[in-house]
């Protein structure tokens, strides 16, 4: 299959080149090895329109990963942009501690009508790792203030990823090399995740020897996405979760990556037929202009920590920008969007049609080992001859150079795409990534 596209020598250009030597210099990349960050084709966006990033060159690229997951109606959004000035005309930020904003009573409002949360409270933050610790300190005072002092554990899944502050680390599994990190590491009760075809068995029985000392288990509902799309089967989600309400055990649901439609629901939850006692939501919040997230908690469990004024039953945690005005305006607009455009219709069109492009000219290559994928989030696990060969690398370097921005996780390719990606664009994503699979293996 060939996408027509002349491979664009990314390294030869100067004014990237410039630039390039310019960021090296002074800015240190997450989850990059800086030693080797110019040889692996950083593309240096200058500039993005709809679907597409454009580099100081003029080189446009299809943001098939959606800017780390984050993007949902894609880049330059007209109302989002108008939403974020016509909000700095009134104000940019005032501190939740204490106070309250017009536009974030606004928010939660909306938001009140779409989460999959019985009665809804909302305590913002800005990333998905802080809605994660909020989640877990919510939980362990929860039953500090209802007198229950034994449950202080935490169970978590095998493959799971929440983030990597030392909280979200510790109930995160030992991926992207953390396993250093261990001796930071709290304790928790971990079960396989959802590549075990038995993770339901096993969680069932962590939480049944454990039923009295676990204040908490996480889960990412449905897709399990930073272990590179393990998928689970929607009803074991729900008998899990109705396993944790059997047990007491507070059901935290961490949806930063499968939240705002990108699992083919507005949330994954909807489809587990589940609703959390605890929700973490980041990510496609703002459309993926803006850092913020929030953890959203059940009535019952916010009216455990009513009681005096300054007294022990308040929850003492809150983050500067916490509830910042201006990404309460865009993700105001950004949910209002959802809805008027009708973008889950859109994602369900382009999920059927790169199901069929998927299964046509990806799923029987030689390099591809196996293709998990649930709505715009799909993992094409690679059949790699060892981790040293990163064949991951590889392919989305060849991407880079046709013209669609992917990053690996290991030997998996993930393609998340944004919600309002065309019938056109789905196509250019698919045929780039088999000729990239074609380059790698004539290589
Ligand atoms: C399920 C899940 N939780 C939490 C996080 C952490 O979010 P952030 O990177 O915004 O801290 C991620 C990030 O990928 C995630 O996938």
């Amino acid at each position: 299959m060939n996408s027509g596209e002349q491979p664009i020598a990314i390294d030869t250009e100067p004014r990237a080149i410039d630039w390039i030597d310019r960021d090296s210099s002074l800015v240190w990349h997450g989850f990059t090895q800086m030693a080797t960050y110019r040889e692996n084709y950083p593309v240096m966006v200058d500039m993005a329109e709809g679907r597409e990033l454009i580099d100081v060159d003029g080189h446009k690229y299809i943001d098939a990963i959606s800017s780390l997951w984050v993007n949902t109606l894609g880049h330059r959004v007209k109302e989002l942009d108008d939403a974020l000035v016509e909000q700095l005309g009134k104000v940019a930020h005032a501190t939740m501690l204490g106070n309250g904003s017009t536009v974030v009573v606004q928010l939660a409002e909306a938001l009140s009508r779409v989460v999959p949360v019985d009665g809804p409270h909302f305590l913002f933050a800005s990333d998905g790792a802080s809605a994660v610790e909020q989640a877990l300190k919510i939980a362990f005072q929860y039953y500090v203030n209802r007198g229950e002092r034994g449950r202080q554990r935490f169970l978590a899944l095998g493959d799971a990823y929440h983030g990597d502050t030392v909280g979200a680390m510790s109930l995160g599994d030992s991926g992207f090399e953390s396993a250093i990190f261990d001796p930071l590491r709290f304790a928790t009760l971990r079960t396989p995740g959802y590549g075990d075809p038995g993770w339901l068995d096993q969680a069932l029985l962590m939480l049944d020897a454990h039923a009295n000392d676990i204040c908490c288990a996480v889960v990412e509902p449905l897709v399990q996405g930073a272990s590179g799309m393990m998928i689970a089967r929607p009803e074991d989600v729900l008998s899990f979760r109705e396993a944790c309400a059997g047990a007491g055990v507070l059901f935290v649901a961490d949806e930063v990556a499968t939240g705002f439609g990108r699992t083919g629901a507005m949330f994954a939850s909807e489809i587990c037929g589940i609703q959390p006692d605890i929700l973490c939501i980041g990510k496609g919040l703002t459309g993926g202009y803006l850092p913020m997230s929030a953890t959203v908690v059940t009535e019952p469990v916010y009216a455990e920590f009513l009681g005096a004024d300054l007294g022990p039953r308040t929850f003492y945690h809150g983050h500067s920008y916490g509830g910042n005005a201006l990404c309460a305006a865009v993700a105001l607009k950004h949910l209002e969007l959802m809805e008027n455009w009708k973008v889950l219709d859109n994602v369900a069109a382009r999920t059927a049609q790169l199901s069929e492009l998927l299964d046509q000219h990806v799923a029987g290559h030689r390099a591809v080992k196996e293709i998990r994928h649930q709505g715009l989030m799909a993992g094409i696990e690679l059949d790699s001859p060892g981790r040293d060969h990163r064949w991951g690398r590889k392919v989305c370097g060849n991407a880079v150079k046709r013209g669609v921005l992917l990053r690996p996780l290991g030997d998996v390719v993930v393609l998340v795409l944004p919600l309002t990606i065309t019938e056109e664009e789905v196509g250019k994503v698919i045929s780039v990534l088999a000729d990239s699979l074609d380059v790698l293996m004539d290589a």
